[in-house]
């Protein structure tokens, strides 16, 4: 399935390297690959972590293209490269047009290219919307452990916002041992409080589940809060809320009001990138002028540099890696290539002679 390409002209000096073949790589595909290992992916994100901490990755700030007749629609590119035993270069390109959930489709759509780390070839293109909510959840996931490391263990989690992240979220933390008493629940749409209630008895969640009317009733009666909602400016801003320090995954970035990350210890995945496209985060470095709000990364507390006090809520806000999709799907391809399953299109890369 390769194509030999002649490298230089001059006879003597012909080097030979190959054009790796191109790969399409369908969501049922990732799906079946990705379904059931919870604690392995965890275990991924957390090694591609501490290889971005260390500095053996390379991942430029996202760029969002936004549209003057589509105000809240948005397209992000996140190209990335990482090292370590991964070596792969690649770019996922993420959409994410709210009004589709009206019209019956999912809001966010994705694909993710991944680049042979010699040629620079592209390789492979993977559905990206699964591996996406997978490094998300597993993020999620890796962070409720180590933060909660230091304080008894959560047994009540609340989610606000119950859509897609949501579910992948409460899949990883089931996924690798964390059982609770109580799940609470809070949607602007009924409805999606009930498909996300469908969804727990489907998974057989032995946990009392409480719909709440309110955000506030849900955020005092949680000690591991997951906002995962499409809110694009805090709503919550209530720092009283928080008083019984809860462990927060302030995945959707934009929830939280500064003054309650001023009442708390902050958690991010990477700083520079954290601190923009007005995510709350962004907002506290604008309203301060400094950082001095954040006590570090994820990295800094899984290697101990960062600790995290038990006498004030925590969050961690992942602005999300390109990296952590890197890592992902790479690992889909490599399952599907020695499984001989994956699905080449031939003469994909076509014009390879200079002169013809
Ligand atoms: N940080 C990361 O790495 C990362 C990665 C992927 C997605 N995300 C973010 O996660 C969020 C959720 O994504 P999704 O695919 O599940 O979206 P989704 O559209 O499937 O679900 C969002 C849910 O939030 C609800 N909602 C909106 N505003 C709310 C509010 N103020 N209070 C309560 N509920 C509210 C909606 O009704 C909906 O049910 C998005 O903001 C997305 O950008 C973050």
């Amino acid at each position: 399935m390769t194509t030999t390409l002649p490298a230089t002209t001059a006879p003597e000096e012909v080097e030979r390297v190959t054009v790796p073949p191109f790969a399409v790589i369908t969501g049922a595909q990732v799906q079946r690959v990705l379904r059931g290992r919870e604690r392995e992916l965890v275990e991924l994100v957390e090694a591609t972590y501490r290889l971005h901490g260390a500095g053996d990755s390379v991942n430029p700030p996202s760029y969002f293209l936004r549209f003057p007749d589509r105000p809240s629609s948005r397209i992000i590119a996140l190209p990335a490269s990482l090292g370590g035993d991964v070596q792969v270069d690649g770019l996922k390109w993420v959409s994410s047009f709210p009004e589709n959930v009206a019209a019956g489709i999912p809001r966010a759509s994705a694909v993710l290219i991944l680049n042979d780390h010699d040629t620079g070839y592209p390789f492979a293109c993977l559905e990206g919307s699964i591996i996406s909510a997978t490094r998300t959840a597993a993020s999620a996931a890796l962070a409720a452990d180590w933060l909660s490391r230091s304080r008894p263990r959560p047994t009540r989690v609340g989610f606000v916002g119950l859509g897609l992240i949501a579910r992948y979220i409460h899949t990883f933390l089931a996924g690798t041992g964390w059982s609770f008493d109580e799940v609470g629940l809070h949607d602007l749409s009924a409805d999606n409080a009930a498909g996300f209630r469908g969804y727990l008895e489907q998974s057989r969640s032995a946990a009392r589940v409480t719909v709440h009317d309110s955000a506030e009733e849900l955020i005092r009666s949680s000690d591991l809060v997951v906002f995962a909602t499409v809110a694009a400016e805090p709503h919550i801003s209530e720092v009283s809320w928080f008083a019984h320090n809860p462990v927060v995954l302030h995945i959707s970035l934009r929830d939280l009001a500064p003054e309650v990350l001023l009442a708390s210890t902050n958690i991010v995945d990477d700083v520079d990138h954290c601190l923009k496209a007005n995510t709350s985060p962004h907002l506290v470095e604008q309203l301060t002028g400094n950082r001095d709000f954040l006590a570090g990364t994820l990295d800094e507390v899984m290697a101990g540099r960062v600790g995290v006090p038990v006498d004030r809520p925590v969050i961690f806000s992942p602005f999300g890696l390109g990296v952590l999709d890197l890592a992902v799907g790479k690992n889909v391809y490599d399952h599907l290539a020695s499984s001989g399953e994956l699905h080449i299109i031939d003469d994909f890369f076509h014009e390879l002679r200079r002169h013809g």
